[in-house]
């Protein structure tokens, strides 16, 4: 059988079957290049008469124990993980360059060797004595982590083999390279082949690895992505660079609920977790503000209350501006369009900006309302009644649907010290002390009953 070669885009991972200058699927140019088989064993010269041997079938019911873990004494990183970190598995935690991925990965070896367990975190970015320095600004220079500066992939695969620890942490990935692979370090072979050697190594030596993946926009290394289905976990860690405040975010979990998110505040001595972000969230907020409105959102498993701001000034000439962040562009046109075909209230000729106060990323469109009450309320120069949360998400058509745990939110919202939700009608409240409930069957309602406009 004649080899097929087959061609990845090193920016999103999509696989081509012929070279191309662009990848359709991403538009970026210049990423795409040819894969190198993983190995030349039996399976590149084809299987042959050889049989292989019957594996065991399995039925549904079958009753397994739950894997055991180990808890990093780390709330934040625990939650994220599915509850600890599983033995064997394997974990990517991607993220742009300075955000925080090394210094997170270097509580996290101390937290675990604190708990018992033997880790390894070998650096492929930094000396040794840079990371014992980090080590010890951070107050973990006690902790029993055994520490490594190296490149070269069977130099520390033959390491770990003689040292056995529970975990081995890997920064960078990128930074690995395998002496069979012939490009260099963060192609995508290279990438590929690495995260593969380890992660089969890592499962059946019984360790644990958490593989750090710098994200990368101009695809001149292999992004995290590529990398995403060989392991059990992927977690990401996002953030405004100029903001304090960052997030661990589990997209895909084996082993656990995705969409789970921790919270950490950067400090000058590391990372510091943060128990309530409701809170944080909403610290600087002011009483009733124009173009202010709080969401009561889910973030995984936990309620998180946060703030919407938005500001709509004229636009000075041709086109208006619409400028997000921490919200989805294209959710943001959907609402203005709304807002001007169903309620009759036009955004034309005018800049809008939008923004979730302390840097968090908002997915769910359970922010609809809020978004369109922000909006609002920056345009009529006129504030939502105060110690009020919004959620709902908006149809086409300018109808409220109600969204899912209606009742977590609200009860975070009490406890935060919110008196009243505009919230769709038919959401199923059940009885919240202390929040008072103003329900409403469409956008025009919203306009109508809060602003007097429309
Ligand atoms: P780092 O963990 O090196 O990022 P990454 O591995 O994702 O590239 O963190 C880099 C930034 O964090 C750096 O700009 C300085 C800042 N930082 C602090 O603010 N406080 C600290 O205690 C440490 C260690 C880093
Ligand atoms: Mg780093």
């Amino acid at each position: 059988m004649a080899k097929t070669a087959s061609f990845t885009c090193a920016s999103c991972g999509a696989v081509h079957s012929k070279w191309s200058g662009r990848c359709d699927d991403c538009g970026q140019w210049n990423t795409i290049s040819e894969d190198v088989p993983l190995s030349a064993g039996p399976a590149s010269k084809g299987l042959g008469a050889a049989r292989g041997k019957t594996v065991p079938l399995g039925d549904l019911a079958t009753e397994d124990a739950p894997p055991p873990r180990t808890k990093s004494g780390l709330p934040e990183l625990d939650r994220v993980l599915g509850g600890g970190l599983v033995p064997a598995s394997a974990v990517l935690v991607g993220g742009d360059p300075g955000i925080g991925k090394s210094t997170l990965l270097l509580q996290a070896a101390a937290a675990f060797a604190n708990q018992g367990l033997k880790s390894v975190y070998v650096s492929g970015e930094e000396a040794a004595s840079q990371v014992r320095m980090r080590a010890q600004r951070l107050g973990l220079g006690g902790a029993a982590v055994k520490l490594a500066a190296e490149t070269n992939l069977r130099n520390i695969m033959t390491t770990l083999e003689k040292e056995t620890p529970d975990l081995a942490i890997i920064d960078s990935i990128q930074t690995m390279w395998l002496d069979t692979v012939d490009s260099a370090p963060g192609s995508v072979s290279q990438v590929r082949s690495t995260a593969h050697e380890l992660t089969t190594f890592a499962k059946r030596r019984g360790i644990s690895v958490i593989l750090v993946g710098h994200v990368t926009k101009e695809g001149q290394i292999a992004g995290p992505r590529v990398i995403e289905h060989m392991v059990d976990t992927v977690l990401y860690f996002e953030g405004e660079r100029g903001h304090q405040f960052r997030i661990l975010r589990a997209v895909k979990n084996r082993f656990g609920p995705a969409d789970e998110i921790g919270v950490f505040e950067m400090t000058g001595e590391g990372l510091s977790q943060v128990a309530n972000p409701s809170a944080l969230f909403l610290s600087d907020h002011e009483a009733a503000t124009a173009g202010s409105a709080v969401f009561a959102g889910i973030e995984g498993t936990r309620p998180v209350l946060c703030e919407f701001q938005a500001l709509v000034s004229p636009a000075p000439a041709g086109q208006a501006r619409r400028s997000v962040v921490g919200w989805d562009g294209g959710r943001l046109s959907m609402i203005l369009a709304v807002l001007e075909a169903r309620c009759g209230i036009p955004f034309a000729g005018l800049d809008v900006y939008l923004n979730v106060a302390g840097g968090l990323r908002v997915t769910e469109p359970a922010a609809d309302m809020a978004v369109a009450a922000a909006l609002l309320s920056a345009r009529e120069d006129v504030a939502l009644p105060a110690r009020t949360v919004v959620f709902g998400e908006i149809s086409l058509s300018g109808s409220l649907r109600p969204v899912g745990q209606t009742e977590t939110r609200l009860k975070e919202a009490a406890k935060l010290g919110f008196e009243a939700a505009l919230l769709p009608e038919r959401s199923k409240t059940g009885a919240v002390a202390g929040v008072k409930v103003q329900k409403m069957p469409d956008l025009a309602a919203l306009v109508g009953d809060v602003f007097g406009a429309g």
